[in-house]
């Protein structure tokens, strides 16, 4: 049985105000908490809804450039969740519709204060199966997306120089690249785990990405020196080549083939990683490149495809990934807005 708060009352509310249905909060939470626990793999021990006033709603619709309705429709709760034969937490939980996916299309998340705690996504047959796990390593990024920026500075962004500018998309794109990478070699431990292929549908993107690394390593300059110049070409024409043999080992169905391209990709993951960022320097490429990235990147948490997101692997639309990408930002921002737990 589910503790429910029956003092609050829900009236949903069009832009205009006028009433457009009425459910009250118990009805709402007896026909989600089933869906709920079942989407979280957690048991719900007590479950509150909490509304975010209508004037709080506005202002977040109009900071970030989202209809009112779309912000109206996604639900918070206040909830105490538990494990499996595990121990008891509060969390607040958010469910977003995405109709992009399915008319039962769903984000499911829970918070623990400003902290992503279980991010989960369903509705159609790919995602709920996720046989190649694309999903899943594309929900890792965007959580991570969020836990990098929340790491960031607060504050207006300087407002940068013609060539500061070049540099800074210059180091977004690299990102993008490396988020595709991160998603692909994410998703390959499971598959490698149980022998199985990724998509072919997959390869496209990544191998784009590395050759379009080396075509454009110059715009990485200052930060990228003249003396790591060759060797970071080397290695991102090495990891197209990678892909490029992975593909084609996919279409093949050759397995042990497809090992031998992911092995040889991996090495030159970290060979590329551990590039000395010059002679005289004990730093490496990664660890260069991050003071850069975070005084030239946005400070504010976009979530746009194609800016500091990138999409799933297999969504060649993009659609559905803009819509996850869209709603996580929403929650992150209204979020601050929930009101607090009543006493119970
Ligand atoms: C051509 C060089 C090169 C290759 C090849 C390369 N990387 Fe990177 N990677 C970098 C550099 C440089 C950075 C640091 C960028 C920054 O901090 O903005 C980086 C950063 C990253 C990051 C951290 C980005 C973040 O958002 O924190 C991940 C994850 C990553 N790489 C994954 C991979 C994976 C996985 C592969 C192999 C499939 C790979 N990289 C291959 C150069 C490379």
């Amino acid at each position: 049985m589910y503790r429910i708060n029956l003092l609050t009352s829900l009236v949903l509310l069009t832009a205009t105000g006028a009433p457009l249905a009425q459910e009250s909060a118990a009805d709402l939470i007896a026909r989600r908490s089933p869906v709920i626990e079942k989407d979280l793999s957690r048991s719900i021990n007590t479950i509150e809804r909490a509304v975010i006033p209508a004037s709080s709603l506005r202002v977040l619709a109009k900071e970030l450039q989202l209809p009112i309705a779309e912000l109206a429709a996604i639900e918070f709760y206040r909830a105490n969740l538990s494990k499996t034969g595990g121990s008891q937490y509060d969390a607040l939980i958010a469910y977003a519709p995405i109709k992009q996916i399915s008319a039962t299309g769903r984000l499911v998340l829970t918070m623990k204060g400003a902290k992503i705690d279980r991010f989960t996504l369903w509705g159609n047959d790919d995602i709920d199966v996720d046989p190649t796990m694309h999903w899943g390593a594309f929900l890792s990024h965007l959580s991570s997306t969020v836990r990098g920026h929340q790491k960031r500075p607060d504050g207006e962004s300087v407002a940068l120089q013609p060539s500061q500018r070049k540099l800074a998309a210059a180091i977004l794109r690299q990102r993008r690249a490396m988020a595709n990478n991160r998603q692909f070699t994410t998703a390959m431990r499971t598959l490698m785990r149980n022998d199985q292929l990724p998509q072919a549908a997959w390869f496209g993107r990544l191998v784009k990405g590395m050759d379009h690394l080396s075509a454009t390593a110059s715009e990485l300059r200052p930060v990228l020196t003249e003396e790591a110049m060759e060797p970071f070409q080397k290695h991102a024409k090495a990891a197209a080549a990678a892909y490029r043999n992975m593909h084609e080992a996919v279409n093949k169905k050759d397995l042990p083939a497809v090992k031998l391209a992911y092995s040889a990709l991996r090495k030159t993951c970290s060979a590329c990683h551990n590039t000395a960022a010059a002679t005289d320097s004990e730093n490496t490429l990664f660890d260069t490149f991050a003071p850069h990235y975070q005084k030239l990147a946005p400070r504010t948490l976009r979530m746009a495809v194609g800016d500091d997101v990138v999409p799933a692997l297999g969504d060649q639309e993009t659609v559905v990934s803009q819509a996850t990408a869209t709603a996580l930002r929403a929650i992150i921002a209204c979020q601050r807005h929930v009101p607090a737990a009543s006493r119970r």
